[in-house]
This record gives C-alpha cells, sequence and structure tokens, in this order.
C-alpha cells in the first residue's frame, strides 16, 4: 500500500481550516481570525515559524513551553530516526524499559535530593494527577491544597486544583476535598494543614497564569509547614521546569526541596509527548506496597521508546547547549530591556518573571481619551487591551505572543531557551513600537478594537 503524507498534505492543505472547524473545535477556528492568527504555517525551526509565503515569524509561545530547544532541534529529530531505524521492540509492556530506566537516572541526577523514583506518564494533567493519588494513596489522607490563580491542567482530576473560574465553570462538581488558599497566606495554610487531613499542597514555583513570582519566604515556608503536618509537598514544574526560569527546576531559586517534581512539555523535545513525576521512595513504597499492586497506577504510553529517547536526547542537548545558564542570560537581558520601556510608557504597570518566563501586566491609561477607549474594551471582555497588543505584535512585527490568562491585562512571554541578542532586541523594540502606538487612540492598536468589542459582545 502507498501511503505518502507528503501528498496528503499537498492535496489536503487548502481544506485545513475548514477541516478544523467542521471537526475540531469550530470555535477557536472563528477566533484565529479574528484575533489575526489564521496562518497556514509551513515550517518551523529554532525560535521562529515560517508561513506559506515565506515570512517568518519568531514565536514567543513556543508550544507553551514545549519548544524550550526550539522546534526541528536536529539532534532530538536524529534521536528519534535512530531510535525508528533501529526497530526496538516498544511497549512490551510486561517489561522493565532500558531508556526509561536512562532516563530516570537522569532526572533523578538533576533533582534535589531524595527523589529517586520516576513515573512516566504522557503528559503535564498526567503527572500531576498522579502526584495527587500517589500522594493521598501514601497519606490515606483526603484533601489537597491548591492556590489561588494556580493553572495545573484540566483533566477532572487537575481542573479540581485549578484556580481559574473561567475553566472550572460548568464542569462541576469537582472533586471534594479540593480547597484554594490564597498565594502568600502562610496563617491560611497553617490553619488548613493543621487540621492534619491534607494529603498534598501542590504549587507552580512560578505561576504560569499571570506569571505571579511569590515572595521569597512563601514558598519556603510552605515546604516547612507541610513537613510539620506530614503533608506532601508538590513542586509542578511543567511550565516552569526543564531550564524555562533559568535553573533547572523553578523551585532551586528558593533552595526547595519538595517531595514531587512533575515534568512535561519540553522533556519531549518539541516532538514526543510525555509526563513525569518524581518522587520520594518512601512515598513510592506505601502506594505500591505489595508485589500484587505492582501495577496499581499505570498508562499503556508511558515508557513508550520514543517519549523515552526524546527525553534523554533533550536532557544531553540542554548539558551541551547550556540552556538553563543561558536562559538565565537572556532572560535578564530581555526583562531588563523591557523594564526599561515601563518607564517610557504609563500603561506598562509591571514586567516581572525569572530566567525566560516574562509577564508584562498593563493598567488603564491616564489620558482622557484613552481612558474611554480603555473603559470600553474592559465592558466588553476583561483582558481586551493585552489581546489588542497581542494582535498588533503578530501583525506589524510578526512576534508570535499570548495572553497570560484569564481576565487579566498580562502578556505572557516563553521564548525558546535559544533565543539570542537578535530576538532579545527585537522583542524590546516592537513592544516600544506597539506601546507608542497604543498612546494615539486612532493608532493602529486601538483601530483593532472596534471589531473585537463587536465579536466579544456577540457572544
Ligand atoms: C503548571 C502546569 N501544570 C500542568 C499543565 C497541564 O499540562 P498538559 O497540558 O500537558 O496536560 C500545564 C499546562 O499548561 C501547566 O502549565
Amino acid at each position: 500500500m502507498d501511503f505518502s503524507l507528503a501528498d496528503t498534505i499537498e492535496r489536503r492543505q487548502a481544506d485545513q481550516y475548514a477541516l478544523y472547524a467542521r471537526h475540531i473545535n469550530p470555535a477557536l477556528a472563528r477566533v484565529l481570525p479574528i484575533i489575526g492568527f489564521d496562518k497556514v504555517w509551513a515550517r518551523g525551526e529554532g525560535a521562529y515559524l515560517w508561513d506559506m509565503d515565506g515570512e517568518r515569524y519568531l514565536d514567543l509561545i513556543a508550544g507553551y513551553s514545549v519548544y524550550n530547544l526550539g522546534r526541528d532541534h536536529p539532534v532530538v529529530r536524529a534521536a528519534l530516526e535512530e531510535a525508528l531505524a533501529l526497530q526496538r521492540p516498544n511497549m512490551v509492556e510486561m517489561d522493565a524499559p532500558l531508556l526509561a530506566g536512562l532516563l530516570a537516572e537522569e532526572l533523578v541526577k538533576r533533582m534535589p535530593p531524595g527523589l529517586d523514583i520516576a513515573f512516566f506518564g504522557n503528559d503535564g494533567s498526567d503527572a500531576v494527577d498522579t502526584a495527587l493519588k500517589f500522594a493521598r494513596g501514601a497519606t490515606g489522607r483526603p484533601r489537597v491544597l491548591y492556590l489561588e490563580h494556580a493553572f495545573h491542567g484540566v483533566m477532572l482530576g487537575t481542573l479540581s486544583c485549578n484556580g481559574g473560574d473561567q475553566f472550572r465553570k460548568g464542569f462541576g462538581p469537582l472533586m471534594p476535598g479540593f480547597d484554594a488558599v490564597p498565594v502568600g497566606d502562610l496563617d491560611v495554610l497553617q490553619w488548613e494543614l493543621r487540621r492534619s487531613d491534607v494529603a498534598a499542597l501542590v504549587v507552580e514555583p512560578i505561576q504560569g497564569k499571570g506569571v505571579y513570582v511569590p515572595a521569597d519566604d512563601y514558598l519556603p515556608e510552605a515546604q516547612r509547614l507541610c513537613r510539620d503536618n506530614g503533608t506532601v509537598f508538590v513542586c509542578d514544574e511543567v511550565q516552569v521546569g526543564m531550564g524555562r526560569t533559568g535553573r533547572f527546576l523553578a523551585c532551586e531559586h528558593w533552595g526547595l526541596e519538595p517531595d514531587m517534581v512533575t515534568l512535561a512539555k519540553s522533556l519531549g523535545g518539541g516532538f514526543m509527548p510525555i509526563g513525569a513525576l518524581l518522587m520520594r521512595k518512601r512515598l513510592y513504597d506505601k502506594v505500591f506496597n505489595r508485589l500484587d499492586r505492582c501495577q496499581v497506577h499505570t498508562t499503556t504510553f508511558g515508557e513508550n521508546e520514543l517519549a523515552m529517547a526524546a527525553g534523554l536526547a533533550t536532557l544531553a542537548v540542554m548539558d551541551e547547549e547550556k540552556l538553563v545558564e543561558r536562559a538565565a542570560a537572556t532572560g535578564e537581558r530581555l526583562l531588563a530591556g523591557l523594564a526599561a520601556l515601563q518607564g517610557r510608557h504609563q500603561m506598562i504597570a509591571d514586567v516581572r518573571g525569572k530566567g525566560l518566563m516574562i509577564g508584562l501586566e498593563f493598567r488603564p491609561p491616564k489620558a482622557l481619551t484613552l481612558k474611554a477607549a480603555w473603559a470600553a474594551a474592559e465592558a466588553a471582555q476583561k483582558g481586551l487591551f493585552a489581546q489588542l497588543v497581542v494582535m498588533s505584535l503578530m501583525r506589524d512585527h510578526h512576534i508570535l505572543t499570548q495572553v497570560g490568562g484569564p481576565d487579566v491585562n498580562i502578556i505572557k512571554l516563553l521564548p525558546p531557551l535559544t533565543i539570542g541578542d537578535e530576538e532579545v532586541d527585537a522583542i524590546v523594540a516592537a513592544f516600544d513600537e506597539v506601546m507608542t502606538e497604543a498612546e494615539r487612540v486612532r493608532g493602529r492598536v486601538w483601530r483593532q478594537s472596534g471589531h473585537l468589542i463587536k465579536q466579544a459582545l456577540s457572544q
């Protein structure tokens, strides 16, 4: 039988958006043209995407932090081609696969002390879900605490510890015993933990939705309170791990030693879906406590050869290219460049982040004419100004960015860790121009707002 992927793509390319609208996500298919993201992408390499007309775009979404190595990294691609060429038996299931053992060994080396056991899954949600399930299993306690604004996924388990009403609304009842605590409030946390019924506290060391960085004492104290009260302290590093913040794990910024760490996204090198939970052996032992329970928690594709090969190659590339150190240095330059804009553009309220995870928060303008435009936009939809900036960056500067969460005027930047001075300069210059333009009520930024407001109001 003949099957050619290239022929299929060529034959059906023109149907791309119609197919998506008919069979996958009609709502997203409608949104993309409204915000100017209805491109037909032809190619991706490093930090860039090219459309069918050969136009180049700088990608600061990076697959929500899947492309820490950049797109199409040749070393990871070669490892996958080699894995296929070797024709090794994959997913025998009743087996102890070598590559899974090797990847676990490499990850354990990069963890805080004591996290000796790895469980491999398919994505971030299943890594977090596994963490919570194991915490319950190991402690025999029912409750889970999470932080306001948290994002740990949208499956039923992880949705139950999702701090965004937008995501939760309409899907209840969610898991009983899952409760939010305010970020930074150690008294509330202590009060909850003292009830001695909390299996786990799960935190993103830097919150992805909004790029909120906690006060320096918060996470170390939260960890201590968990220790004192027999609660498993889980750091969800799905987005912030793998070098994103200038450390291999973001929790290293505060010298944390969590009981569990989750990873996913860029561990697959931008090619393979993967999730990983690293945990203390004593927690594992409590769950897998008898030989007949050796498969009490499993997932079919978890240790598959291609994902494991991609993970091993990814870690090797990170070492070779010193990506963690590069993210720290480049991130510092980018943060400083953007922070300098704050002095010149009154609508930039804050520039924050660590390494190459950066958030820019906007605030209402002072000028009367602009104030009215801002108010109309906000009345139609919260966070609409940030969307206008995203649209301008895309249209006028060919830079892909994202609004940093539901209902917030925050833009989040997650560039590949491989970017250099050229990209830093381009990003800062683009923001400078867009924010200058945003100070003119009849300028290109606000001109897009009428259409967007109409769409928002028509919903
Ligand atoms: C911190 C965090 N945890 C978990 C998840 C869920 O990961 P996935 O989308 O791979 O299921 C995400 C996704 O963005 C995340 O940012």
